[in-house]
């Protein structure tokens, strides 16, 4: 098992173009080129574990893949059964869309996961599919992966989820593209809507109306998708905060998607007392701009709504409110308990260690801001907690172990950290 030590920083003033590409753009890509008519093109994909799991399931399932390293082109003849299982890694996104996806096309599908994935919870999308007429089955009664799909016709459906999940609603959408009617899907308060943007750009009729979103099934194949994909926010964000706790240190971090439901993370940081500008520079599919992050004494704040439009970011945040003068506190965040780790309990154990007050809640925690210390912290396979507690070590020096998750969403993570500050990989 890898481990990183990182040495605490001096002040740096930077600018990144290399992020890595969107995640969830990414995976969503090379699914939906499926239903296209013709072939589709897409540039920067996230080249990491997650991803090329979904580019090497849609291959499996028939698509025609073109990849000269820069551009990748996608064509299919619609999806064929495939000859092996499809193992989506450690990707809860590409297990969930896939099942959307599936659940109509005609064959026997099985979908794996890592030990991780394997333990996540899935009847949040094999419940209503089921309900509709999908024919799953899997471990605890549907509720956990391996997942055997054999294809069928769904009857049109209008579910209201008690989740606010991009994931089931994108799954849904899938879903309804091939129904047998009408559907409305209606969530609590709005998830990430990269599903909604991209089919529509495609020419699927998907109407979005507040929480509700109606979609007719498709009478014909989609338009190939044009797409480069941003800069992932959710990984840009380990940078912004770098800059955030770091004296006299300022980013500016390029090309990043500035979709409202992916950047609530910045806004949060900017209430916290960061000094963060915003600056838009293409619109297509989705608003791309550059972020830019100054250095200002943070203070603590509550978070608890749109917490779906910054989940993936509270355990980087919690470092931030490590950093910051007096209390934060972060409420209604159930969801991050069944993430790649429990993430609630992955960033108390982890702040604790750190020499940090925090209350530990089943909704969320309270940090009650100090001086972070030195420690050894483990990730618990999730990358998100092992670069969430590397970018600590900017502010106190940490060793962290486990670092092969990285790979899963920021494969060119410690290149950039280089930039910043020294470390010793072994
Ligand atoms: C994602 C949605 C979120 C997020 C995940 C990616 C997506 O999950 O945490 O990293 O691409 O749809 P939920 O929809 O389950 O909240």
């Amino acid at each position: 098992m890898s481990s990183v030590r990182v040495s605490p920083a001096e002040s740096f003033t930077l600018k990144i173009s290399e992020i890595a590409p969107d995640k969830s753009i990414s995976h969503r890509s090379v699914m939906f080129a499926m239903l296209a008519d013709g072939v589709s093109e897409i540039e920067n994909f996230l080249r990491a574990e997650d991803t090329l799991n979904s580019l090497e399931i849609v291959k499996n399932l028939g698509a025609r893949v073109e990849d000269d390293g820069t551009l990748i082109k996608i064509s299919s003849d619609g999806i064929q059964e495939p000859f092996e299982i499809l193992d989506c890694g450690n990707s809860g996104t590409g297990m969930r869309l896939f099942c959307g996806l599936l659940s109509s096309a005609e064959g026997h599908f099985v979908l794996t996961g890592d030990k991780y994935l394997r333990r996540r919870p899935m009847k949040r999308v094999t419940a209503p599919l089921i309900s509709i007429g999908a024919k799953i089955d899997g471990r605890e009664k549907g509720d956990l992966a391996p997942l055997s799909i054999r294809g069928s016709s769904l009857k049109a459906f209008h579910y209201e989820s008690k989740i606010a999940s991009a994931q089931v609603k994108s799954c849904m959408i899938l879903a309804a593209l091939r129904a047998d009617g009408v559907c409305t899907y209606v969530e609590p308060e709005l998830s990430r809507d990269h599903t909604e943007r991209m089919l529509s750009g495609m020419g699927a009729d998907v109407h979005v109306d507040g929480l509700q979103t109606t979609i007719k099934p498709m009478t014909k194949l989609l338009t190939p998708l044009k797409i480069r994909v941003p800069a992932d926010p959710s990984s840009a964000f380990f940078f912004a905060v770098a800059a955030a706790i770091t004296p006299q240190s300022s980013i500016i971090l390029e090309g990043v998607t500035l979709n409202p439901t992916r950047i609530e993370a910045f806004k949060a940081l900017e209430r916290m007392g960061a000094d963060i500008s915003y600056e838009l520079i293409d619109n297509k599919y989705e608003p791309i701009g550059n972020i830019s992050i100054k250095y200002a004494p943070l203070h603590g704040i509550t978070i608890e709504e749109n917490i779906s439009w910054l989940i993936d970011e509270l355990p980087a945040l919690s470092i931030a409110m490590a950093c910051a003068e007096g209390e934060s506190l972060v409420k209604n965040a159930e969801e991050l308990r069944v993430k790649e780790s429990d993430r609630i309990a992955t960033v108390v154990e982890g702040l604790r260690a750190c020499g940090i007050e925090v209350d530990e809640y089943k909704d969320g925690y309270k940090i009650v801001g100090g001086e972070l210390q030195s420690a050894r912290v483990e990730s618990d396979g999730d990358h998100r907690i092992a670069m969430s507690f590397i970018i600590a070590g900017l502010r106190c020096g940490m060793e962290v172990i486990d670092l092969e998750c990285i790979n899963t969403s920021f494969p060119n993570f410690f290149e950039l950290l280089e930039k910043i500050t020294d470390m010793e990989i072994s």
